[in-house]
């Protein structure tokens, strides 16, 4: 069974509570719970982490592609700041989906680049914790083959 990992950056832990009119009230545990019963229905075995720390987010992306098969990123503030994630992310040899729960786009300046969009296959933004379950859609049509 092809094996996900879901990477989320800084201050995603806290979700649920961080600026719910951005980020609405869904938990990263919520978010992690649908993902397990999507990634179930498409025959996917998914693996979610959450770090703080740029450091510890650019070893996850380093082992990504010895131990998984694709990988989702929801990097953070760190979207916009760490050419060290873009170095990380560009060595991936797996399919890599970057995801946003806001809609960057939207909003101040300084969200709208993204140095993971130039490395990832794909970029979902805008569709709040939905766009961690499109993400495992993408990945498994990429994978399997097998469309929801
Ligand atoms: C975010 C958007 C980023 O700009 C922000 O720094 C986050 C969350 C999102 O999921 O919408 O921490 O990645």
């Amino acid at each position: 069974m092809p094996r996900v990992l879901v990477v989320n950056g800084p201050n995603l832990n806290l979700l649920g509570t961080r600026e719910p009119e951005v980020y609405g009230t869904q938990t990263l545990a919520d978010i992690e719970a649908q993902c397990a019963i999507r990634a179930e229905a498409l025959g996917l075995e998914v693996e979610f982490r959450q770090s703080n720390h740029e450091g510890e987010l650019v070893d996850w992306i380093q082992a990504a592609s010895k131990d998984f098969g694709a990988l989702i990123i929801n990097a953070g503030a760190f979207s916009h700041t760490s050419v060290a994630l873009l170095d990380a992310l560009q060595a991936v040899t797996v399919p890599v989906i970057e995801v946003h729960l806001s809609n960057i786009y939207r909003r101040e300046a300084f969200r709208h680049h993204s140095y993971v969009s130039k490395a990832a296959d794909g970029v979902i933004c805008g569709l709040g914790g939905a766009g961690y379950r499109l993400a495992l859609d993408a990945i498994a049509e990429t994978l399997t083959g097998k469309s929801s």
